[in-house]
């Protein structure tokens, strides 16, 4: 079946959808977007989405296409009209068309797309088995904290990581792991504390990394958040990630290294059905 898209206020087939060739996005990477899970046709987390979308399009002078209300209503339409049951729905802003000039132009109209992608994001092979990672530089800009559609260099990395066997990479700075292609990374250690990069200009705010902390604390279990170095996530007892479309996934390798016995550790298995269990929940 043919999807059905949004494209700057219409609602199309996916091969009829189009933007100008002076599309900022285009030119320049110009744009911004967000990533929303859909479990039973509900959307997770939509607030947190939006608030970190309002930070982002406010680093970049940019201003919202339409209200909060109205996105939550073409979220919502989309997914019924694609009938997406689970999944994810991709929404896309950029500053819009404007002749080709390094400077901000003065009155484009923003660009706003939507788009889902119907698949079961509960039932996943690599959560069961466990994701393999292998650490890769981090050679992206300095302001990963903003959530632009500039993925280039992660999906370069996603290639290393494919090239050599594996499920993703982990990116490395400085000899410390700042997060995943496209998650927030952490390690339990030996004496079971969880430890997750703090925020800064280096990650990604990840919504799903202020859902699963906030279990965590009210679980009181122990946690950090701070840097970690390569050594220390080789020697960790487990490891996992977090994002909107793996939720909590555990990792069991890293650079070769077989972390704990090779499995799904409990700490992130513990998690992953908190949060889902959780999600579905409070999913509007
Ligand atoms: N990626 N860090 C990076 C670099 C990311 O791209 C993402 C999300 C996250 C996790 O954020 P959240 O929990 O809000 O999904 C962390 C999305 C899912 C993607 O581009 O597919």
């Amino acid at each position: 079946m043919e999807r059905t898209v949004y494209v700057n206020g219409d609602y199309v087939p996916e091969r009829e959808a189009k933007i100008s060739v002076f599309d900022r996005g285009f030119l320049f990477a110009d744009g911004v977007y967000e990533v929303t899970s859909v479990l039973n046709g509900k959307l997770v987390d939509f607030a947190g989405h939006m608030r970190r979308l309002r930070r982002s399009l406010d680093e970049l002078q940019m201003r919202m296409p339409c209200s909060e209300e109205e996105l939550l209503q073409i979220h919502r339409k989309l997914v019924e009209v694609n009938a997406v049951a689970e999944g994810l729905v991709y929404m896309q802003i950029t500053r819009g068309a404007a002749d080709r000039d390094f400077t901000y132009p003065e009155s484009a109209t923003p660009t706003l797309v939507l788009f889902t992608q119907a698949r079961p994001v509960i039932a996943s092979p690599v959560a069961e088995r466990g994701a393999r990672v292998v650490t890769v530089e981090d050679l992206r800009w300095g302001r990963r904290d903003i959530k632009t559609v500039q993925l280039l260099y992660p999906s370069m990395a996603k290639m290393i990581a494919k090239g050599q066997g594996v499920d993703d990479a982990w990116l490395v700075q400085d000899g410390k792991i700042t997060e995943g292609t496209s998650n927030n990374t952490y390690i339990v250690t030996a004496d079971g504390t969880i430890v997750t990069r703090d925020l800064s200009h280096d990650i990604l705010p990840g919504i799903t990394r202020a859902a699963v902390l906030n279990c965590v604390r009210e679980l009181q279990m122990k946690v950090e958040e701070r840097a970690f170095s390569v050594e220390e996530a080789l020697s960790a007892r487990e490891a996992f990630s977090t994002s909107a479309t793996g939720f909590v996934c555990p990792v069991v390798e890293i650079d070769g290294t077989v972390l704990g016995d090779g499995k799904p550790g409990p700490v992130a298995r513990r998690l992953r059905q908190i949060y889902i269990e959780e999600s579905l929940k409070s999913a509007i």
